[in-house]
């Protein structure tokens, strides 16, 4: 089937939710994707912040050959290794956790979050304690709980009524999280650094009065770290630089390698109010799939792994910033840590974004003028360079 087909197949018979660029991916290896004329991108979008080991990484190859004559599914009915080892790992690396429950996706951890975060409440104070704050910027997935803690409307007013009970205060202002952070409040749902809103950080004096807050009115304080855990910002977690630890996190994205899996992390305090029955999932925590993110988590774990992250990504953010230096009529800001950058744009970022894939490099955008750069965190100095190159010249685009 040549590319034109290819489109014009998609065109036919998939759900038309997705604008696709016009070229056909056909392999990937390390950084870099190739498509079907052989054409070569530097990948700095990685699956929408998943493909952290790149493609082809051998042990994720070897770990998916190895675990797949064996269970790949079975249900949560029974008892079966993989994901209790997994949970264990991910426990063992984050201090406040005491329990991890499994599922398949970003938006599923965060339905199981909200779900969690009203039945402790109810257990502990009886009804009338349902509200969920959310803020400015956020973006917590599309299921009908996670659109409606997200913040931009495009992706709520569609589908009213979503699930009634949240309260939106300003992202970064501590003073109105703060009164809004009140008794009726049994949950506070943040990204540290936020990403589909824009890259934004979360500001040490923020995410201190959220905690405060929340131990205030003993409401959960739920960090989404779908996007900005498992290494991403250059720390295992997001979180840990600001020394203000949550009562539950979701992680997804790149714990599974590429495979889909989702993870709420909690307190034993959160998970003393859950009982047999209470929530469940078909296929979360699968022995195939928790078995491959034991090998995906334990590399990416790995302190000098870690460093490498660090030591790129300072790198990724002071060639943005030499960038912004360069040509401050198209780049207004730098945001985020890590290998997780926005650059805020002036004009429109899908141009932007269109012309870096002509010059051969993939980026994502974040909003309507905030170009997003989130690729695998086995990325080089050197493809730091490249990937520069690339942007420096697609900035020339019109518009
Ligand atoms: C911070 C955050 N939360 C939740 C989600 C939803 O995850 P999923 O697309 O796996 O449902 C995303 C996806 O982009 C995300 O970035």
């Amino acid at each position: 089937m040549s590319a034109a087909e290819v489109m014009a197949a998609e065109q036919r018979y998939l759900l038309q939710t997705y604008a696709r660029p016009a070229f056909v991916i056909e392999r990937g290896e390390g950084c870099y994707l190739y498509d079907s004329e052989g054409r070569q991108y530097l990948d700095c979008v990685a699956g929408i912040a998943v493909n952290a080991l790149g493609y082809g990484d051998p042990d994720v190859a070897h770990a998916i050959a190895e675990h797949a004559g064996g269970l790949i599914h079975l249900s949560n009915l029974y008892y079966t290794r993989p994901a209790i080892d997994l949970a264990q790992m991910l426990v063992e690396r984050t201090p406040w956790a005491d329990r991890a429950f499994f599922c398949n996706s970003g938006a599923e951890a965060i339905e199981g979050a909200i779900k969690f975060s009203r039945r402790y409440a109810r257990d502990m104070h009886g009804e009338g304690k349902t509200t969920i704050v959310a803020f400015s910027g956020s973006f917590h997935g599309r299921t009908m709980g996670a659109v409606a803690v997200t913040a931009r409307e495009k992706y709520r007013e569609p589908f009213e009524p979503v699930m009634p009970g949240v309260r939106f205060a300003p992202f970064n202002d501590a003073a109105a999280a703060a009164a809004a952070i009140s008794d009726d409040v049994c949950g506070v749902i943040v990204e540290p650094v936020q990403g589909e809103g824009g890259l934004s950080v979360a500001t040490p004096e923020f995410m201190r009065v959220l905690r405060e807050r929340c131990d205030a009115v003993d409401a959960l304080l739920i960090f989404d770290e779908i996007q900005c855990g498992v290494g991403r910002t250059g720390t295992l977690w997001a979180h840990e630089p600001y020394g203000v630890a949550p009562d539950m996190m979701t992680i997804a994205k790149p714990l599974g390698g590429g495979l889909p899996i989702g993870a709420v992390l909690m307190r034993q305090k959160v998970a003393s109010t859950i009982h047999i029955g209470d929530h469940g999932t078909t296929f979360g925590g699968g022995p195939f799939v928790t078995a491959v993110a034991q090998t995906v988590f334990r590399k990416i774990a790995d302190p000098a792994f870690l460093d490498h992250v660090r030591e790129v990504g300072d790198y990724m953010g002071e060639a943005l910033a030499d960038l912004q230096a360069a040509r401050p009529d198209r780049v207004l800001e730098i945001r985020g840590r890590g290998l997780m950058r926005g650059v805020v744009v002036r004009g429109s970022a899908g141009a932007i974004r269109e012309a870096a894939h002509r010059e051969g490099l993939l980026i994502a955008t974040a909003g309507d003028d905030v170009l997003r750069l989130v690729p695998p965190l086995v990325l080089s100095r050197e493809q730091v360079d490249e990937a520069m190159a690339k942007l420096t010249k697609a900035l020339d685009v019109p518009g």
